[in-house]
């Protein structure tokens, strides 16, 4: 069993409109809602590889019901804290012009008492878990001292935690010394406090992180695909998949996808060079299909054969 976390999830609603006018009444073609959050997006992918997962974090409101049962749909087993204030929704409208506008709500405030609510309910629901992924942003009232805690906990109980978020939760978190971290080259960035240039300089960065004490780091780095540096017996290694070339049409929830394949090459038992082959398929898989998270495996399989190492330099 896998428990994925995902403290900030949101009901994704794309709107389709030939034209907007601000200050007036505007008739919508279409809408479609969808469950989001990165951890969402990876409990997604596991599902579609029949993989036991239960999904974690806070859902408020109706558009918590909405996560709540998309999770049930799919077949994975929610377990989130619900809390006074509502899920937020995030709005992509799509206008004939090709502009994309997005309105982001904030989500909802997280008191004291819900999150010591979330915390009983982590300590309970990892127990049976041999992976937690730890993905994404916090809601307001959370800071970067849970994602701390929540590694803390899962290590001391022996899981394999897999991080993927940006700031100063994944400079707190890393830290604590997750199994495995995935920045993309912005997050990679922050962390290292500079510009990173080139795949040299990623590879020493990936390996200085390594050093800190996390054994498995994997940079992703969009359509140039991903860099992995690991602890082998006290010496750090380093490998490269470059990305295939694809008819890209959405590469969002692209990094997600990586971590849902890394936690599938655990279960498998899959080697470095295995793991990173599929990470750089599965996710490239994604930019393929316009859903964040929905892959096709035919495809994902298609890509993993044409893929080879590359040196890092
Ligand atoms: N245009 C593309 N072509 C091929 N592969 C891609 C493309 N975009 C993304 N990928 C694959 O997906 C991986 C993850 O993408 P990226 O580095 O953009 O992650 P990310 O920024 O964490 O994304 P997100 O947080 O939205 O999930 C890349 O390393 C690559 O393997
Ligand atoms: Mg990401």
């Amino acid at each position: 069993m896998i428990a994925t976390i995902t403290l900030n999830p949101a009901v994704d609603k794309t709107l389709n409109a030939s034209r907007v006018v601000m200050g007036t009444v505007n008739r919508m073609d279409s809408a479609c809602n969808m469950p989001g959050g990165k951890g969402i997006n990876v409990a997604k992918v596991l599902r579609q590889y029949d993989v036991e997962v239960k999904t974690l974090g806070f859902i408020g409101g109706y558009s918590g019901d909405f996560i709540e049962e998309a999770m049930e749909k799919i077949g994975a087993v929610p377990k989130f804290t619900r809390v006074s204030e509502d899920t937020r929704t995030s709005v992509n409208l799509i206008t004939e012009d090709g502009y994309i506008t997005e309105f982001l709500e904030p989500g909802p405030n997280i008191s004291d008492a819900e999150l010591k609510e979330f915390f009983a309910s982590y300590e309970k629901e990892i127990e049976d878990c041999d992976i937690v992924v730890i993905s994404g942003s916090a809601p307001r009232g959370v800071d970067p001292s849970a994602y701390v805690r929540m590694i803390e906990i899962a290590n001391a109980g022996g899981k394999k935690v897999l991080l993927d978020t940006s700031g100063d939760n994944l400079k707190k978190g890393m830290y604590s010394r997750p199994y495995m971290m995935k920045p993309n080259l912005k997050e990679l960035e922050s962390i290292m406090g500079r510009r990173i240039q080139g795949l040299s300089e990623v590879a020493e960065s990936a390996m200085q992180i390594v050093e800190w004490g996390v054994p498995h780091v994997l940079v992703s780095m969009g359509n140039k695909g991903i860099l992995y540096a690991r602890d082998d017996n006290g010496e750090s290694k380093v490998i490269y998949v470059p990305a295939p070339s694809i008819r890209a049409v959405n590469s969002v929830g692209s990094g997600d996808c990586a971590v849902a394949a890394f936690a599938l090459s655990i279960l498998e038992g899959l080697d470095p060079e295995k793991t990173l082959k599929k990470c750089v398929a599965i996710s490239a898989a994604n930019a393929c299909s316009l859903e964040n998270g929905l892959i096709s495996k035919e495809k994902a399989e298609e890509l993993e054969s044409m893929l080879t190492l590359s040196e890092p330099d």
